[in-house]
């Protein structure tokens, strides 16, 4: 642990009994504990974090060389050094763009793809691209992971953009997950698309076989009505897809990374190639903002800040994203793997052990649902979990404008209470105005106290468009890369997933009878014998 994490442990041993609120004597805190960028607001005055505070972790930001980090990610230096890889879903956001990796300009098959999306999309969405029985009108993506989080996100929150087939996504390979989904569908106007970067997920070619199966029932070349999005040309014409439909991407874009390229082609057919530019064009002014403006006002660099001093130096383990925006209810589980998959690393890049705690659990629900549901432990449960809220200052529904208005309070409310909380004193006053006394007013007013003093932090914008949600994803993708740099470990290997997968291959001929457990632990074998058919 270097000076600076002393440093902000001692720093924040002299606060931590201070209240929040207190910072607001300052009536420029709201001002100078906030940054903005195109349009979009970040408030984290409601947070412990002081002019102290700030310094100290802008400091840590500075020493770690979140900077120099930074311009050899945006360059196409090989970042991923467990993988040998660049980084470099950027480039697919910034399409005018040089990137030369390994003395390589990576730009020109990113561009020709890019207008090949674009063309099959046009052919799709105008019909020119027809299945069997006709005009596609239903898409069904077949992915999971990074292959499926965020075009399945980013096409729920989009709905108000949506002029093209209907999109749905398969990602589970519980048999359930495809049943419920193809019920319903035709056939003969759907259009399957897989997308796996290794396109070996089992999950996903378990699905595309079992949809293919599906779609030969009804359809005399069902492969005809495939198109398939990976890195692995040779593996999606095996599986017999004509390489005319076929996206292609290079290594350097990591599946939780890659909705801004060919995995965004669902996005693409739903909202149609302008909209999907201005995604695109959402996710460069971030990199813009991110590559440009000083640590203090960066707010990339700021949230990340934020939740370096909330998880690693306040000892808050998991952190909520709270989303005043119904559409954004996918949100918190597309970040739950950019997040999680990214920084919940327990070796720094050398190898080594971490001498703290890396990225905390990630977890959260649209609001006002969560109010009705959780809100209870984070108003008064013994932790503190710190919270995120985003909010937009206007819906899509102009008729329905006086619930947006009640959307917006209750969040501001939520925060606010957060803050303030309510003391002891204060549900006496309103327990004796209901008439208690005595005992029993302590007792019922004890149970209406809210300790207050936890913090939160707003993302505000105008409005959740193509661009906004750009914005919005490019904005955590950074965060997520700021904190991983200070952290020192590596944000874009996700080694823990894969005992799992190994596990569960070998238990495949042992639920199906053909081998014993012989080796496997007890719990296993037990749970062996009760669960095979
Ligand atoms: O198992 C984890 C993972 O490798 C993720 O990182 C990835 O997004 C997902 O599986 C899907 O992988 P693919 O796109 O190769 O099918």
């Amino acid at each position: 642990m270097n000076q600076h994490w002393a440093d902000l442990t001692s720093h924040h041993a002299t606060i931590e009994q201070r209240r929040i609120l207190d910072l607001f004597s300052d009536p420029a805190r709201a001002k100078t504990f906030s940054a903005a960028s195109d349009g979009m607001l970040f408030d984290y005055s409601k947070t412990n974090i002081d002019a102290t505070g700030l310094s100290l972790l802008l400091a840590l930001a500075k020493a770690a060389g979140v900077a120099e980090k930074r311009e050899a990610m945006f360059s196409g230096t090989k970042i991923n050094e467990t993988e040998g890889r660049a980084v470099l879903h950027t480039a697919l956001r910034n399409l005018s763009a040089n990137v030369v990796v390994d003395g390589k300009d990576v730009m020109p098959p990113v561009r020709e793809t890019y207008a090949r999306m674009r063309a099959f999309c046009d052919d799709v969405r105008e019909g020119r691209f027809a299945g069997q029985g006709g005009k596609i009108t239903d898409v069904v993506n077949i992915g999971i992971g990074g292959s499926d989080l965020g075009p399945a996100m980013a096409v729920l929150a989009l709905a108000p953009f949506h002029d093209g087939p209907r999109c749905h996504f398969i990602s589970n390979v519980d048999g359930a997950h495809a049943a419920d989904v193809l019920r319903g569908l035709n056939p003969q106007t759907t259009l399957v698309i897989i997308a796996s970067k290794t396109f070996t997920t089992i999950e996903t070619m378990t699905n595309a076989e079992t949809v293919r199966a599906w779609m030969a029932e009804q359809v005399a070349n069902p492969a005809a009505q495939f198109a398939a999005v990976s890195t692995a040309a040779d593996k999606t014409s095996a599986f017999g897809i004509s390489s005319e439909r076929v996206f292609g991407f290079e290594d350097w874009v990591g599946g939780r990374y890659s909705m801004w390229g060919p995995i965004g082609l669902a996005i693409m057919l739903a909202i149609g190639p302008d909209d999907f530019a201005q995604f695109l064009a959402g996710g460069a002014a971030m990199d813009a903002h991110f590559r440009t403006a000083d640590f203090g006002h960066n707010l990339p660099v700021l949230l990340a800040l934020v939740g370096l001093w909330h998880n690693q130096v306040c000892g808050h383990a998991t952190r909520a994203v709270l989303p005043y925006d119904q559409r954004l209810s996918r949100l918190p589980a597309y970040l739950q793997q950019l997040e999680m998959e990214s920084n919940g690393k327990r070796v720094s890049m050398d190898g080594k052990d971490l001498p703290y705690h890396s990225g905390p659990v990630v977890w959260g629900e649209p609001g006002t649902n969560g109010q009705h549901a959780f809100y209870q432990l984070i108003h008064q449960g013994t932790r503190v979990v710190p919270c995120e809220f985003l909010v937009a200052r206007r819906g899509h529904e102009p008729h329905l404008a006086h619930q947006h208005l009640l959307l917006v309070s209750n969040c501001l409310a939520q925060s606010e209470a957060l803050l303030r909380g309510r003391s002891l004193a204060e549900a006496s006053a309103i327990m004796a105005k209901k008439g208690l006394t005595g005992a029993e007013l302590e007792r019922q007013a004890r149970h209406r106290v809210f300790p207050g003093n936890r913090p939160s932090t707003t993302l505000a914008y105008e409005q959740l468009t193509p661009f906004t949600l750009g914005q919005i994803i490019a904005l955590y993708e950074h965060r997520v890369f700021v904190e991983g740099v200070i952290l020192g470990v590596n944000s874009y290997d996700q080694w823990g997933v894969e005992l799992g997968k190994e596990l569960a291959l070998a238990l495949q001929p042992i639920l199906e009878g053909k081998m014993g457990t012989a080796g496997k632990d007890g719990s296993t074998s037990a749970l062996v014998e009760f669960l095979k058919v």
